[in-house]
């Protein structure tokens, strides 16, 4: 796991989709200090270029155009379903460049049949990347030099942590456990929530001991050696309150709904793939 380099790239880079992701990644790159005249956008979306426009003085383009040529590294942050539209259209204006995509699903062979080029990265982030606290693992097409993983790493270490993985199908795992895995935190925030609200605390009282609990216990597993059934049985005296709680969630299968529940996002991340790829 790496924080580095944590320099970002001097080369002018491209964006094709300017949503939520990546939004997150070019205020990583403008925090990190890339002017924001090295950026190109393209964006159909008339509301999302006025974002980018407020948010970062970026003025995105609505088509891919003669603008895309001068990127060494095109960014692809379009859904899976307009994948294949958007790299058809973009194609002709990005042959030099390096390849970043962060859509789920979407195998690199499919990407590099779109584009007709094998320098193709495959990356799965999340959007905690938003504040800088972002997790993104990567994957390599054969064709990726060194110089090149240097460059994706620049882009991506500016969102947060990374790591790669060896085989392209762990981005699916991915997928399912850190790059949806924001959405269950907020489920459970949600839950934590609703329940002292339930026991008489005010909504932002329960909200507050809710977010500070995720935060603080993330962190403390984030700082200890020990596995986190170790930290929870600190936390569970035999008779007590913890014990109560735990007890109650085993009864109901909890731990294993919730590990059918990830299984079920990899074999969507998985269906992505074969219902929006090539
Ligand atoms: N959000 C997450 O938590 C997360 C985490 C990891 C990975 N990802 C991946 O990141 C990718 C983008 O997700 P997102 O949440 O950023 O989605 P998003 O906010 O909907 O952004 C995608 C943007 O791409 C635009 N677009 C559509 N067709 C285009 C084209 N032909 N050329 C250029 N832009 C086009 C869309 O415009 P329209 O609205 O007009 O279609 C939209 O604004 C997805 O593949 C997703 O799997 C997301």
């Amino acid at each position: 796991m790496t924080n580095t380099p944590t320099s970002p790239p001097h080369q002018p880079i491209a964006f094709v989709g300017g949503g939520n992701m990546a939004s997150a990644i070019i205020g990583g790159l403008l925090r990190q200090g890339l002017p924001a005249a090295s950026i190109e956008v393209v964006e159909p979306f008339d509301e999302a270029r006025a974002r980018l426009l407020s948010a970062f003085g970026i003025a995105a383009q609505p088509q891919a155009g003669a603008a895309l040529a001068r990127a060494q590294l095109v960014v692809w942050a379009v859904k899976p379903q307009t994948f294949k539209d958007a790299a058809l259209q973009a194609r002709a204006h990005t042959a030099q460049a390096l390849h970043l995509s962060v859509a789920a699903g979407i195998r690199s062979d499919s990407i590099a049949q779109w584009l007709g080029t094998e320098r193709i990265v495959r990356s799965m982030p999340n959007t905690p990347a938003l504040v800088g606290k972002g997790i993104t693992a990567l994957f390599p097409r054969a064709a990726v030099t060194a110089a090149d993983r240097v460059l994706a790493e620049q882009v991506i270490a500016t969102t947060g942590e990374h790591f790669w993985v060896a085989q392209e199908k762990d981005l699916d795992a991915v997928t399912a456990l850190s790059g949806s895995g924001p959405a269950y935190v907020f489920f459970f925030l949600e839950a934590m929530t609703a329940a002292g609200i339930e026991m008489g605390l005010t909504r932002e009282q329960a909200y507050k001991l809710s977010v500070a609990t995720f935060a603080g216990a993330a962190e403390l597993a984030h700082a200890s050696d020990d596995p986190p059934q170790v930290l929870r049985q600190r936390v569970t005296s035999k008779g007590g309150t913890t014990y109560a709680a735990i007890t109650a969630m085993e009864e109901d299968r909890v731990q294993a709904h919730f590990i059918r529940a990830l299984h079920a996002a990899r074999a969507r991340a998985t269906e992505l793939g074969d219902e929006f790829g090539a």
